[in-house]
């Protein structure tokens, strides 16, 4: 890691400024000492216990999605027979209504902005969400949870007192306003350079302040400071003294009137670079960070991130770091695999400290840290939370990596979503993944998730069955929504019965919603495009491809509680649940362009690259962005090329798995930039 300069210290001491308590203590992106309780201890043992924080809150939140979830069922079934269960479920026994989670998957600005479409549709203050959309669904949800891109939508969103995407979208023609993503984030002032070079000035005295209080940083501070200004370019520097515990104290989310957001990530064994379904993964929300995995089975206060501690006690008692949790950062945290776009800063005039920074994790520490955010000192140190024979290699490491939260393969955020302890009752998971070679989505994000139950890590959730990839494209299943688990009596095998997936695929309606993952600017146009795309897609064509559409979705979200208590639906459900439902059919054939999503998304970077790259690195780049290669073999042709330049892009992930492929990707990556 970058080494540390105490002394430096002095450099920040300009930041004297503070305002709102929560905000981080210097009212920048450095990190501070501040008191906390002699007697404190900053983790907790999870064993599937909400923490006491969620579950009061979580009390808030219900009386305000019960009125919300009425309105919306009433509204849904009012073409059905018969809604008398509404009387039976919302007769003032918070217990018997139903529970909501929303997920939403990563996939960079795609997933962000066909995402932000499907989020519309489900937000009563959408502009026809209430005619012709599934307004009020997202006023009923417990729980929002985001990933990378899916994550960089959610918490624009929450962190910006809960505005919505109608909002975003009323203001594009604002300058400065949130998303105005016209530029890519390198040259964030197209043609104004002196725009881009000044952000880039205070995003590097930013990342540089932070490593010279004595904290590790990685690209990842780099890339979340920098995308920070595209979501709160209302805040100082995009937000450089904003912390995400600081959401605790905003009143829409004091008062329950926001779902309860999560982020996720995944946890890098120390040593090792490769990620799948054993890895840890890690929940943010506004109160804890960690895992419910067996490897780690505990939580820390999110606030105090940074405190070097050990089981939780900080080493000098009386003294917390607060300030750690910067929001930018934390979302950066989310989808490191992005770091990658810094590398191209060759090709840019940025100061020299990122140049340097870059280079240094180019040039000395090899691509093992090119896609991790460092959390260190590690808040798990020498704690003993784990369960069974479970590693303790996380808590045993002085540092906590973390990398993008889809590296695993699971890029919609459901793992939060299914834990049993939060009890849901229906999840939709909004997937914006690109695993076609056409970059649409084909359910490996679910396939992954349902396997992941059967692991040593996952045994302790429970998923429904879902088809293999070439069934979801052969059936269709990828290209409109589809209901997984719909009958609890044939669930019964799993750990528990978990929630009922709505599973809502990005597919083709009024706009080419399948744009690549590294595409980083979108034209005013294009943004509309793909939300209103996203819209469409996630209601079925604004109902037009099925009047009764909502009505089904009334009846996914009644299904667990009816079968639990025995009530009856409306008999028109039955006939959702033929149209909607998955049911056990499977075709395996190798259904046409379904390929594994690393290579497709090796394609999409090397195609990404040719555009701003010079010939010497084309030939290697429109090979693959041909999306024909099935295998890595277009990794190979490029490697060897890369480790003659610089030995570092180690090109450390040959001959693997392609769960793992997505590393081959990275490595291409910076092999590409690297001919720069
Ligand atoms: C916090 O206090 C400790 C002990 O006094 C000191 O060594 C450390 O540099 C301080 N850290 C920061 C970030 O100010
Ligand atoms: C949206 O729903 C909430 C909760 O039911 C309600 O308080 C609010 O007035 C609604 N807003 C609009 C614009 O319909
Ligand atoms: C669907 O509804 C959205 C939101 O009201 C609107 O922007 C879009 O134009 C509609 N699409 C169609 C095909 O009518
Ligand atoms: C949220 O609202 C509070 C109070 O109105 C305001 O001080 C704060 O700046 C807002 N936060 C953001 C990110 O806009
Ligand atoms: C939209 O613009 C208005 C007026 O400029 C501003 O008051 C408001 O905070 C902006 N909202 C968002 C979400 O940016
Ligand atoms: C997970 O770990 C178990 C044992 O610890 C091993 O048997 C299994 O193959 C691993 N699964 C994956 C996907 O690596
Ligand atoms: C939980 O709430 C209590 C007060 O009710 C507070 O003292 C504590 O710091 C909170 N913990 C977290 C992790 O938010
Ligand atoms: C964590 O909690 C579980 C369940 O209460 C308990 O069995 C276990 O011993 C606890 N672990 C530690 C280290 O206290
Ligand atoms: C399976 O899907 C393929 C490709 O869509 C199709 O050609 C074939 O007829 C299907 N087989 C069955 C048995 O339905
Ligand atoms: C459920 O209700 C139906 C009629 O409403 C009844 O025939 C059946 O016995 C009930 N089943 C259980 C398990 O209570
Ligand atoms: C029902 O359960 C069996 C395993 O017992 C599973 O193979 C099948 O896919 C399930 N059907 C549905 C529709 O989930
Ligand atoms: C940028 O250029 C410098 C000097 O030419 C070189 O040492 C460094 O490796 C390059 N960085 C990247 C990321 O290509």
């Amino acid at each position: 890691m970058v080494a540390v300069n105490e002394l430096s210290l002095l450099a920040v001491a300009a930041f004297l400024a503070s305002t709102g308590q929560a905000w981080s203590p210097k009212n920048s992106y450095v990190p501070a000492n501040v008191t906390c309780d002699d007697d404190i201890t900053l983790v907790r043992n999870a064993t599937f216990q909400l923490s006491q924080n969620e579950t009061e809150w979580l009390k808030k939140r219900s009386a305000y999605t019960e009125e919300a979830l009425k309105d919306f069922l009433k509204r849904s079934l009012s073409n059905f027979s018969d809604s008398s269960i509404l009387d039976d479920l919302f007769s003032g026994n918070s217990s018997t209504v139903p529970k909501i989670g929303i997920a939403a998957s990563g996939g960079g600005y795609r997933a962000m902005l066909s995402g932000a479409g499907m989020i519309a549709a489900m937000d009563n203050r959408t502009d026809g969400a209430n005619e012709h959309g599934l307004g009020g669904l997202l006023q009923s949800s417990t729980y929002l949870a985001g990933l990378s891109g899916g994550n960089w939508l959610t918490g624009t969103l929450s962190w910006n007192n809960w505005t919505s995407v109608q909002e975003i979208v009323n203001n594009f023609t604002n300058d400065d306003s949130i998303w105005d993503i016209d530029h890519s984030i390198v040259s964030p002032g197209g043609i104004n350079i002196f725009k881009s070079g000044s952000r880039w000035d205070h995003i590097s005295d930013a990342v540089e302040a932070k490593q010279k209080a004595g904290f590790n940083v990685s690209l990842a501070d780099v890339w979340g400071r920098a995308l920070a200004y595209n979501w709160f370019p209302s805040l100082y520097r995009g937000g450089v003294g904003y912390t995400w515990s600081t959401l605790r104290d905003a009143e829409v989310f004091q008062d329950g009137a926001m779902p309860f957001p999560i982020s996720v990530a995944d946890g890098r064994y120390p040593g090792t670079s490769v990620i799948n379904l054993n890895a840890t993964l890690f929940e943010f929300n506004p109160f804890e960070m960690g895992s419910w995995d067996p490897t780690l089975n505990s939580f820390t206060d999110i606030k105090y991130l940074g405190t070097n501690v050990s089981e939780g006690k900080p080493i000098h008692k009386g003294k917390c770091i607060a300030g750690f949790d910067n929001t930018g950062f934390i979302m950066g945290t989310s989808s490191t695999l992005f770091n990658q776009f810094l590398l191209r800063i060759n090709d840019t005039s940025l100061p020299k400290f990122i140049v340097k920074l870059a280079s240094h994790f180019l040039n000395d520490l090899s691509d093992d840290y090119n896609d991790i955010a460092i959390y260190s000192p590690n808040p798990f140190k020498d704690t003993d939370y784990q369960v069974g024979n479970a590693s303790k290699s996380i808590s045993d490491s002085r540092d906590l990596f973390l990398v993008d939260g889809g590296e695993d393969n699971q890029n919609v955020p459901l793992n939060p979503l299914i834990q049993k302890q939060r009890g849901l009752d229906v999840v939709f998971a909004l997937d914006n993944s690109a695993d076609t070679n056409q970059s649409w989505p084909d359910g490996a994000s679910l396939v992954n998730t349902y396997e992941r139950q059967f692991s040593s890590q996952g045994k302790h959730a429970a998923f429904p069955y879902v088809p293999d990839v070439n069934t979801f494209v052969n059936l269709g299943l990828n290209e409109r929504p589809t209901f997984f688990g719909c009958d609890a009596n044939n669930l019964t095998d799993l750990e528990y019965i978990p929630p009922l997936v709505v599973y809502i695929p990005n597919a083709r309606h009024s706009f080419n919603g399948n744009q690549s993952t590294f595409k980083l600017s979108y034209s005013e146009k294009e943004r509309i495009g793909m939300i209103q795309n996203g819209f469409e897609a996630a209601t079925r064509n604004n109902f037009t491809q099925d009047a009764d559409f909502m009505g089904c979705i009334g009846c996914a979200i009644l299904r667990r509680k009816q079968q639990a208590l025995n009530y009856t639906l409306p008999k028109e459900c039955d006939k959702c649940f033929k149209n909607y439902c998955w049911d056990g059919k499977l075709n395996s054939t190798k259904a046409f362009g379904v390929s594994n999503a690393a290579a497709v998304q090796s394609a999409e970077l090397a195609s990404a690259s040719s555009s701003v790259q010079s010939a010497s690195a084309t030939t290697s780049a429109s090979k693959s962005s041909k999306g024909q290669d099935k295998d890595d073999s277009s990794v190979t042709t490029t490697e060897s090329s890369t480790s003659k330049k610089n030995g570092a892009p180690a090109m450390l992930m040959m001959g693997q798995s392609p769960v793992n492929g997505i590393y081959t990707m990275l490595s291409v990556f910076a092999t590409v930039f690297g001919l720069l």
